[in-house]
């Protein structure tokens, strides 16, 4: 969480930086600020988001062709000026952005105070550039090498950029933990928590490393590590296209990324799958595909919303390679003492592919000896880096914190690594395979047709906007849908949402059902669907309100409920990348209408860097 942009150059910085803060917004936008270098190093920062930073900035002198930009997610200490980034040093010759958490602050923090340093905010970043400065004095050192002692002391995660009076051409980063990319243009170096800032004006990155620290200084970079050794930077093409960043006259990022599903479906099974010809290679699994054939168990880490793929998983993988599969939050698996046994896999699912947790889940199964697979989007995140295989979802930037294509990709992804693992193994028949990919081909024209039930959804939506409450049920491949239907309203509406299992209603949430609860069920019709209809009917004797999402054609379901979302038929299987779609949209439109902003909700960020 929290945004960092840099730049130095000849252009004028600020506007880069307030262009690339926009873009990086979609990781908290609690508080930004800005520094730059124009007589003085002048820090001008506020609570709220950028836009609001760029009306405060309208009388300011931001002629500098140097300067850094910070958007906040708030950890320590509560949004407001005082705690936006940057944060001086105590001389103020200093400044730092930063990204993650020091841990040990609290004890850096008492030292300092001791030394007679006053603290300006609660945050564990100011303490950290005072720490920095304290260093340079004490060992009459350069900069650069007092950040580098600094971080062989701080205990946490962190993307840094710091600038200084003294150095008006010196821009020093480093990273642990959090992302950083530096962009390499003609004569000029951008820095980034990922590249969408930077491929306005240069494809060239460079992603930097952990425990690695960059020196742009006179318009040279270097790079060393926190042990003071010389690196050769590793310069890479980033394949990103601008479009694909904007909201291309869509209202917001969200409803953009529901309506590109049918593409980003499509562009994650292309060259891998292959009905004709009954091909379907994953090229990053080649090497490790046999650990996954032999495997005795598969155990899937993940949060939020990759954590629903991985429950969708989890049916599929039982089903076609019949080895036992565990999902695991993150969060969850990490704080207790796993049991990770030779012949166990583990598959790490996330989007951004920099969320602490599961970052941190990888560590401690590698520890164990596991052999780890990532499922991640952004090409280049840490995830990636840190497992020995992978495959990536390709569904392109998705900026709306609510997770849309990248659930349906993942989901596409794992039913291919699911499939061909079956197929190697021989736990699915040849007539089965080829059936599953051709479907899977049909997918993408699928998610279309439901996609053409926006204007229905958007008049159920004005019935049920004002609703305080809603259920969501399904069974079996539809459970995990029901959960991630409820999480998408809760948050972007604020409406309080909860999934259930449809048979687990009558143990609890059955309590709740009056004329007021909308209840929203899955049920296409699969193995388990006479079931459902039966839960459908538990709950209009209690008179709540059913939302159905059935199959084309359902004549049964219709007459029960009060209002029908028909989607096409598909595989089983295959049906959670189809009835989520109509979930998307009603979350979608519920919260437009209730004046939510959709694209940022309270209290949320998309990538969640701090455990
Ligand atoms: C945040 C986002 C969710 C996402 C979750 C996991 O909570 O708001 O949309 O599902 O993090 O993120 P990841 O990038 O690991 O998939």
């Amino acid at each position: 969480m929290c945004g960092i942009v840099a730049y130095v150059g000849q252009r004028q910085a600020a506007e880069i930086i307030i262009k690339g803060l926009k873009r990086l917004e979609y990781r908290g936008y609690d508080s930004t600020g800005i520094a730059l270098l124009n007589k003085g190093l002048n820090v001008y920062k506020k609570k709220g988001k950028v836009a609001e930073l760029e009306s405060f900035l309208k009388d300011k002198n931001l002629n500098s062709t140097i300067g850094m930009g910070h958007t906040r997610w708030a950890t320590h200490g509560e949004p407001n000026d005082e705690n936006a980034h940057p944060h001086y040093s105590a001389t103020k010759k200093l400044a730092i952005i930063h990204n993650g958490i020091i841990e040990n602050y609290g004890s850096l923090k008492q030292e300092l105070i001791r030394k007679g340093h006053v603290f300006e905010s609660e945050t564990d970043t100011e303490v950290f550039i005072h720490f920095i400065e304290d260093i340079k004095e004490n060992e009459k050192c350069s900069l650069d090498e007092a950040v580098r002692l600094a971080l062989t002391k701080v205990v946490g995660a962190y993307a840094i950029v710091v600038m200084s009076l003294e150095d008006p051409n010196l821009l020093i980063a480093a990273r642990k933990g959090s992302p950083l990319v530096i962009g390499v243009g003609k004569d000029e170096f951008f820095m980034a928590s990922d590249a969408t800032p930077i491929i306005e004006y240069t494809n060239e990155v460079i992603y930097l490393n952990d425990q690695e620290i960059a020196i742009i200084n006179n318009g040279k970079l270097t790079v060393k590590n926190t042990a003071n050794l010389p690196l050769t930077p590793y310069v890479q093409t980033v394949d990103l296209e601008l479009e694909a960043i904007e909201k291309g006259g869509y209202d917001h990022f969200m409803i953009k990324e529901i309506f590109e599903q049918p593409r980003s479906i499509h562009d994650c099974m292309r060259g891998r799958l292959d009905s004709s010809t009954g091909r379907l290679i994953l090229g990053g699994l080649r090497e490790y595909i046999n650990k996954l054939v032999n495997a005795d168990r598969i155990v899937i880490v993940a949060c939020g919303t990759s954590w629903h793929a991985g429950l969708v998983a989890e049916y599929f993988f039982e089903e076609f390679c019949r080895i036992p599969v565990e999902v695991e939050y993150a969060s969850e698996f990490r704080y207790r003492n796993p049991v990770i046994r030779e012949g166990d896999v583990v598959i790490a699912i996330s989007q951004s592919g920099e969320t602490a947790d599961t970052l941190a889940a990888i560590e401690l199964a590698k520890s164990k000896g596991a052999i780890i697979f990532g499922v991640c989007n952004v090409v280049g995140s840490s995830i990636p880096r840190a497992t020995h295989a992978g495959a990536y979802t390709h569904a392109g930037p998705e900026i709306g914190v609510a997770s849309t294509k990248a659930f349906t990709a993942q989901l596409t992804v794992l039913n291919m690594i699911a499939l061909s693992v079956a197929h190697k193994k021989g736990t699915i028949t040849e007539q089965k395979y080829h059936e599953m990919l051709t479907e899977m081909e049909n997918i993408p024209a699928k998610v279309e047709t439901a996609l053409k039930l926006n204007d229905q959804i958007k008049t159920i939506a004005t019935e049920f906007k004002d609703s305080r409450n809603f259920l969501y049920l399904g069974r079996g491949y539809n459970f995990p849908v029901a959960l991630e239907g409820a999480l998408k309203l809760k948050e972007i509406s604020y409406i309080h949402a909860e999934g259930y299992p449809a048979a687990e209603m009558k143990h609890g949430p059955i309590a709740l059902i009056d004329a007021e609860m909308p209840v929203v069920f899955i049920a296409t019709k699969d193995s388990s669907y006479e079931k459902v209809v039966s839960n459908i009917q538990e709950v209009k004797a209690r008179k709540g309100r059913v939302i159905s999402v059935v199959t084309e054609g359902d004549t049964i379901i219709p007459k029960m409920s009060d209002y029908v979302i028909e989607v096409p038929a598909t595989i089983d299987s295959l049906m959670p990348l189809v009835s989520v779609v109509p979930l998307q949209l009603l979350s979608y439109h519920i919260a437009v209408m209730r004046g939510c902003n959709v694209d940022q909700p309270r209290n949320l960020a998309k990538s969640v860097t701090v455990e």
